[in-house]
């Protein structure tokens, strides 16, 4: 984080110090909201959580070494006390990043592989300059400041993953860090039910970024996604797309090895150079097309976009992350959210992955936040596995996974109904064998990915298969 004081950050957030003996005391680490991430030099953030107030750990903090902590109240050490602990993260990292030597912001949206194209797009921007990119998925009002907080004098390229629950909460974001280059991915059916007004209104409240982009700045859309083309008027700035079937920067010859991990050519106003991804699923070629546009946006040529894919890993676990069993058993942890969209690429590639010969079991639990919606895609969601000629299938909860076994079962696949994560994992300790390909998959909320973790290592836990 750029240096700055204790005096400083209070008026940079308008908070009053408390207990502190040294104004001038220098915060230059990120700040932090969980205290057992404290390094000496940084601020700890003292947020309400879930399960505890983050007021409880600001001596704990001190003593671990902040110069100080931002909170809601005296806390005993060294504080800036402000009325909204939140808000104050957000002014205070548009401090940040006005003291910084304004780097290219280039945040990015969209219903799913926001963090899987982050990632991605990271790697390519590390070819071009020091780049600094939202850690995990933390995208929303919480984690685009914490994003902010570990950038310094020497980055040169901030990405941010915006997620979007609703109207105007891209706009609270971009209000505090104002992008310059704007990407969006695609309008589905991630979170509809929180929405409420379908796809639509999905793609009103996307499309605020691209609403906060300079003249001087670019939006980059998908061509294959109508609804993020038909972004394209509410921004001032040049636009620029990618994509499979369109677009300006497209993925062409699109192929997909045993292991499911695409290669195909990449090309752009007549230059073309070939990609072959480390990530497995056809998916990937949409979010790497992305990555390349934003990239070749920002000057790289096609030949760099394309060899920086090509070199790039899995940075964020839980997202079609493979293990090879050493019993020759495939597992895909793909366990850490779950939307209609997102299981359907996921049993696309996990039917890739078996190459016909294979067993494929899906064990899937429950698609949360689909509102009304849910009961009809949780049943298409069913039909798609037998569709799909997925062999075998677990389904993992209570209504809704009875419904994708029903649906399932009626079309020809072997179903088990269990009712927890727990039940599913001592099932398939036994149930799998050896040549299986096994795809885990449900929404966060299900726990799926704690047994996707066991299952790719179960020597790890003294269990033989
Ligand atoms: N381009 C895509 N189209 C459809 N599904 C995708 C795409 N990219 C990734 N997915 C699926 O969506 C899941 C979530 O991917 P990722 O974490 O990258 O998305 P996200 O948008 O960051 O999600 P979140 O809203 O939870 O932050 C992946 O596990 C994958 O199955
Ligand atoms: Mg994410």
């Amino acid at each position: 984080m750029v240096p700055m004081t204790l005096q400083e950050i209070a008026e940079a957030v308008g908070g009053a110090l408390h207990d502190v003996s040294d104004p001038g005391a220098v915060v230059d680490r990120p700040g932090v909201i969980d205290s057992r991430l404290v390094e000496p030099g940084a601020l700890f953030i003292a947020l309400p959580g879930e399960h505890t107030d983050g007021h409880r750990f600001a001596e704990a903090a001190v003593r671990a070494g902040a110069t100080g902590v931002l909170a809601a109240r005296p806390v005993g050490v060294p504080a800036i006390v402000v009325p909204d602990v939140q808000d104050a993260m957000g002014a205070l990292a548009r401090a940040v990043l006005d003291r910084l030597k304004a780097p290219t912001v280039i945040g990015l949206t969209g219903s799913a592989g926001k963090t899987s194209t982050k990632d991605l797009l990271a790697q390519v921007l590390e070819t071009m300059d020091t780049t600094v990119a939202t850690p995990l998925s933390y995208n929303g009002e919480i984690g685009l400041p914490l994003t902010v907080f570990r950038a310094d004098e020497s980055t040169r390229l901030l990405v941010l993953e915006m997620g979007s629950r609703g109207a105007g909460h891209i706009k609270y974001l971009t209000g505090i860090v104002p992008p310059k280059v704007g990407l969006v991915l695609n309008v589905g059916t991630a979170h509809v039910g929180e929405f409420g007004g379908g796809k639509e209104s999905i793609a009103v409240a996307k499309g605020e970024l691209v609403e906060a982009l300079p003249v001087d700045g670019l939006a980059v859309l998908n061509a294959d996604d109508p609804y993020v083309m038909s972004m394209a008027p509410r921004t001032v700035a040049p636009v620029l797309t990618f994509g499979v079937q369109a677009g300006d920067v497209r993925a062409i010859d699109v192929e997909l090895d045993a292991a499911g991990r695409p290669s195909f050519t990449l090309t752009y106003r007549g230059e073309s150079a070939p990609v072959t991804l480390g990530l497995h699923g056809a998916h990937h070629v949409s979010n790497a097309t992305a990555a390349a546009a934003v990239a070749i946006g920002l000057g790289a040529s096609v030949q760099q976009a394309a060899d920086a894919l090509t070199g790039a890993r899995q940075l964020t676990p839980g997202r079609m992350d493979v293990t090879e069993r050493t019993d020759g058993v495939t597992v895909i942890n793909d366990a850490f959210n779950a939307n209609p969209d997102s299981m359907a690429v996921a049993l696309s590639a996990l039917t890739a992955m078996a190459g016909g010969g294979r067993r494929t079991v899906a064990v899937l639990g429950e698609m949360r936040e689909l509102g009304e919606e849910s009961e009809a895609h949780h049943a298409e969601l069913g039909r798609l596995v037998a569709r799909s000629g997925i062999t075998d299938l677990v389904a993992v909860g209570d209504w809704e996974a009875r419904l994708v076994h029903t649906w399932a079962v009626e079309g020809g696949v072997n179903g088990t109904l269990v009712p927890d994560r727990d039940t599913a994992l001592d099932l398939l300790l036994t149930y799998l064998k050896p040549g299986d390909v096994v795809l885990v998959k449900g929404s966060h909320s299900v726990g799926l990915e704690d047994t996707a973790m066991r299952l790719a290592k179960p020597d790890a836990m003294g269990i033989t298969c």
